[in-house]
């Protein structure tokens, strides 16, 4: 089951943030005031999603708007016990779906080097210079949407 949601759902986004900082913070070791930041606190555009395996939240992911005609994809983890199984393409795809909907044209995405190849399956191509953000290096990424 999928469900977006933006900042206004309290709920929905506490679910969310409690996966992100399992997997982001306490798996990755990402400084817990870098995780969470203005889109998840502001930006009522932003867009949240979740997926649920019964009532358990198990993957989360979310886009916000960087240009005309573009979306930034980010913030995507699944709980260890379900990696492998289909959710972080499902996730994606619900992702994309939801931009195309709204008339986005491209994604682009900052993807951590060890998961460029789940990227690429996707559809995602390099574009730019791996960088570091928060200890962890990067590689910019982009698709194009319809
Ligand atoms: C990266 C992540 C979101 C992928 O989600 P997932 O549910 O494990 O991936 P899926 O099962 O949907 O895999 C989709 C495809 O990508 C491939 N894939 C997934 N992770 C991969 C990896 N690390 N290396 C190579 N291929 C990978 C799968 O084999 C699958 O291929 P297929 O469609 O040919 O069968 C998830 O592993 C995760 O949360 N990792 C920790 C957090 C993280 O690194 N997030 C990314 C930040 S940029």
């Amino acid at each position: 089951m999928v469900e977006v949601f933006d900042i206004s759902d309290s709920q929905r986004m506490d679910e969310a943030l409690a996966i992100r900082l399992r997997v982001f913070v306490d798996e990755q070791g990402v400084p817990l005031e870098l995780e969470i930041d203005e889109h998840d606190r502001e930006d009522a555009e932003a867009v949240h999603a979740l997926i649920r395996d019964d009532a358990q939240a198990i993957a989360t992911g979310r886009y916000y708007v960087v240009g005309a005609g573009c979306v930034q994809i980010g913030r995507m983890a699944v709980l260890p016990a379900w990696r492998g199984r289909g959710a972080g393409k499902h996730l994606l795809e619900l992702l994309e779906a939801e931009a195309r909907r709204h008339g986005f044209a491209e994604a682009q995405l900052d993807a951590q080097v060890q998961a460029t190849h789940f990227y690429r399956k996707a559809g995602y191509a390099d574009f730019g210079e791996e960088h570091l953000d928060a200890g962890i290096l990067h590689q910019p990424m982009r698709k194009a949407l319809f």
